[in-house]
């Protein structure tokens, strides 16, 4: 079957991912990548994939909207994964407005373009949103794990401005009838992550020998989840999922900030041939994130059950294959941070 289909930030982490996989695998699929390349969006990310003649990209702000409803016409739009967003929780504590903007007004955008395009002929739509676990708030120790039917309750203001584009995409359902599906993922960890993120920021920092800043005591806990195995679980359920429902994605993969810190202090040196603790001194305590969430936990049990998705990788394999990336392609860490990748757009895209 023929589709065209709009992912939102396929030049960002996982969102590269999502592209790759679907213009790999879909060859009679139309995939057209909206991106406002931010900060955090590098077209460097899909070199692999951008002379395939079934992608096509898209310069734009999903909060745009008179340029989001002319994608729509043009490409005749079917199906939608939207997974742009402002994502770095840490820059939402100094700059909340940019958040509401983007993840709010932007999914609100992209929403009624959608509604406005498809004019109540929902056969065969599709406007499936991914949003984060972050939006059912902070658990105990006590072992709990966020289910489905968890209540909201976001504390920063990245997880605020989620957790209201969740409403809004299910009001869309309840009110107009849109075939909408909202997953909420647990934190993801591989190639291609913006180096501000815990994983691939420490891993470049003990390359150069810089600390490693650990907030407050480092006894939060993230779970875990490999890109490439959310990427698989979007694919199947963009294309099998219950319609109006909402699937938790994660691995079941619980780990302590420290101790992880300790897993690629140690997968880093091993890599990179130095004696076993040599970068360990690089470990910093430092003051904590304001309202620094202390446990998420995914229950993907719905999924399993339903869909039939399981991680594919253990964590010791997938971390061991995302510092050996890191390492393996320090260029694309030093475009970064000096800049360079922001240029890319205009080599690429220069008189085209
Ligand atoms: P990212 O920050 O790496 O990428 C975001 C992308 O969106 C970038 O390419 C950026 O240029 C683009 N973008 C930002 N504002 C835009 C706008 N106004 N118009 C068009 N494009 C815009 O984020 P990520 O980590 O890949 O996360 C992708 C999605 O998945 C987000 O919605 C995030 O909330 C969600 N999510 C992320 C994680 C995670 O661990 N990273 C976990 C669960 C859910
Ligand atoms: P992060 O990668 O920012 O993801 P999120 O805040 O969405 O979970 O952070 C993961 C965890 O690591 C989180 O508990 C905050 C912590 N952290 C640090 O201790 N130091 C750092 O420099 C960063 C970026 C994060």
């Amino acid at each position: 079957m023929k589709r065209n289909i709009l992912i939102t930030g396929g030049a960002g982490f996982i969102g590269s991912h999502v592209v790759r996989l679907f213009v790999n695998k879909y060859p009679d699929y139309r995939i057209v990548n909206l991106d406002k390349l931010t900060y955090a969006g590098n077209l460097a990310n899909l070199r692999d994939i951008e002379r395939q003649p079934n992608y096509a990209f898209v310069h734009g702000d999903i909060c745009d909207f008179d340029a989001v409803c002319e994608i729509f016409r043009k490409y005749d739009i079917d199906g939608v994964i939207h997974l742009a967003a402002e994502s770095h929780v840490d820059r939402s504590i100094r700059d909340p407005f940019t958040f509401a903007k983007t993840n709010v007004l932007g999914t609100l955008s992209l929403l009624q373009a959608a509604r406005n395009h498809w004019n109540g002929d929902w056969e065969g739509k599709r406007f499936y949103h991914i949003s984060t676990d972050e939006v059912y708030g902070a658990l105990g120790f006590d072992g709990t794990l966020f289910t489905e039917r968890t209540k909201y309750d976001p504390h920063s203001p990245y997880s605020a401005s989620k957790a209201s584009s969740d409403h809004f995409v299910r009001a869309f359902h309840d009110t107009y009838g849109m075939p909408t599906i909202v997953t909420n993922c647990s934190n993801n960890y591989g190639p291609y992550q913006f180096p501000e993120k815990l994983i691939p920021l420490f891993i470049n920092n003990i390359r150069h020998g810089k600390p490693l800043p650990v907030y407050g005591r480092g006894e939060n806990v993230r779970d875990w989840l490999y890109v490439e195995d959310h990427a698989r679980a979007i694919d199947l359920i963009f294309h099998r999922g219950r319609i109006a429902e909402t699937y938790n994605i994660g691995g079941f993969n619980e780990w302590r900030n420290i101790d992880l810190i300790r897993v690629i202090v140690r997968t880093a040196d091993r890599l990179l041939g130095n004696p076993e603790g040599h970068s360990e001194h690089l470990i910093t305590y430092v003051t904590d994130r304001a309202g620094h969430d202390l446990r998420y936990a995914i229950d993907s049990r719905k999924l399993k059950e339903e869909l039939g998705w399981e991680p594919s990788l253990q964590f010791e394999e997938g971390i061991e294959k995302t510092v050996a990336w890191y390492l393996a392609n320090q260029p694309w860490l030093d475009d970064i941070t000096s800049g360079q990748y922001q240029k890319y757009y205009d080599e690429m895209y220069a008189g085209r």
